[in-house]
């Protein structure tokens, strides 16, 4: 294989712009020409494709969000688009895609796969680390940092104030931002969509919290909870007990941006040589994940099929430690 492309697709992801350069530099060391596909798959239908060499990847490896841009593309979940977006690419000769991105952009890859004979390998980029098949996708490690610096700074001023605070975290359809920056941060209460949400216990949590000392608390819940929303959640409870004067934060885009930490930069950095390597051993169809420091490919259709396991022993800890 002569010629690679990598595209970022969904939504970006501290670290993209580290296996952007993983994946060129790699391309470049093992003689190949990489392009880079701009605006994920929207690119790859508009012809937005262009040729990427070692130098063009200089000083982003410490730059958070993606410097080929990213989007959603609907046009091609249908056929036709990727009838268009294969005949881009076989008109600059690429015969292998590294797609960076969630499991949505993996389905893309896969049809285009399979349909077309064009080779993808994924790799996992994305906050939510939602992505069966890999213990760590790019990115969660530094929003969970950002959360928890902003779980820190809340503290302060609801220490201050003796308030109660609801901060609530991204992380689609996954607890782990939460429980992860919540458990650093030493929440009182962190709320996931893999627990069913109990307001009654959660009001019982704070009275205890108050019972033993506490004059502030910090409540961190995941977007898409079942009991709806940070203000949802911070009504529900003013109306139900004597909580009534608490701040709710939504922390929203602001952890999807920034530098990337160390561990999300090594990571992109190991995954995108892999891809590479991956792609000229004539692997398709395949993302690249982390499973116990190692780095293994799994079938991208195991990043759908099978969820991350959710781990309830880390709510108990947060549980014991926030008394
Ligand atoms: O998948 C990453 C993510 O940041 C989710 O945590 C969040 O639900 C969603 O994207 C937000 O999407 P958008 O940037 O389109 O608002």
């Amino acid at each position: 294989m002569k010629c690679i492309g990598v595209l970022t697709s969904g939504g970006d992801a501290p670290g993209m712009n580290a296996a952007i350069r993983a994946v060129v530099r790699a391309g470049v060391h093992y003689g190949c020409q990489v392009f880079g596909i701009e605006h994920g798959y929207q690119g790859m239908i508009a012809g937005a494709i262009r040729p990427m060499d070692a130098r063009s990847v200089s000083n982003i490896i410490n730059r958070g969000g993606t410097i080929l841009h990213t989007a959603r593309c609907k046009e091609f979940m249908e056929p036709e688009g990727r009838v268009r977006a294969a005949e881009q690419l076989r008109r600059f000769g690429i015969e292998g895609v590294v797609v960076i991105g969630g499991d949505g952009s993996y389905r893309g890859a896969q049809a285009l796969h399979q349909e077309h004979g064009i080779r993808c390998i994924g790799l996992p980029g994305t906050i939510d680390n939602d992505i069966g098949g890999t213990e760590y996708t790019i990115g969660c490690d530094t929003a969970v940092n950002i959360a928890m610096e902003a779980i820190d700074r809340l503290r302060d001023t609801a220490a201050s104030h003796d308030r109660m605070f609801f901060v609530e975290v991204m992380g689609r359809h996954s607890g782990y931002i939460a429980m992860i920056s919540g458990i650093a941060g030493g929440a009182e209460e962190i709320i996931v969509p893999e627990e069913p949400t109990d307001i009654g216990a959660l009001i019982e949590t704070m009275r205890l919290g108050r019972q033993h000392g506490k004059s502030s608390a910090i409540v961190v819940i995941a977007e898409g909870d079942d009991a709806g929303d940070a203000f949802q959640i911070a009504k529900i409870v003013a109306e139900k007990s004597e909580f009534k004067d608490s701040r709710v934060t939504v922390i929203g885009h602001l952890q999807r941006g920034g530098s990337p930490t160390a561990f999300d930069r090594v990571l992109a950095s190991r995954m995108g040589v892999r891809a590479v390597e991956a792609l000229l051993e004539g692997e398709t169809g395949k993302m690249v994940g982390i499973v116990h420091q190692q780095m293994v490919l799994r079938p991208l259709s195991d990043t759908w099929e099978c969820r991350c396991p959710y781990d309830p022993g880390l709510s108990q800890v947060a549980r014991i430690l926030a008394v």
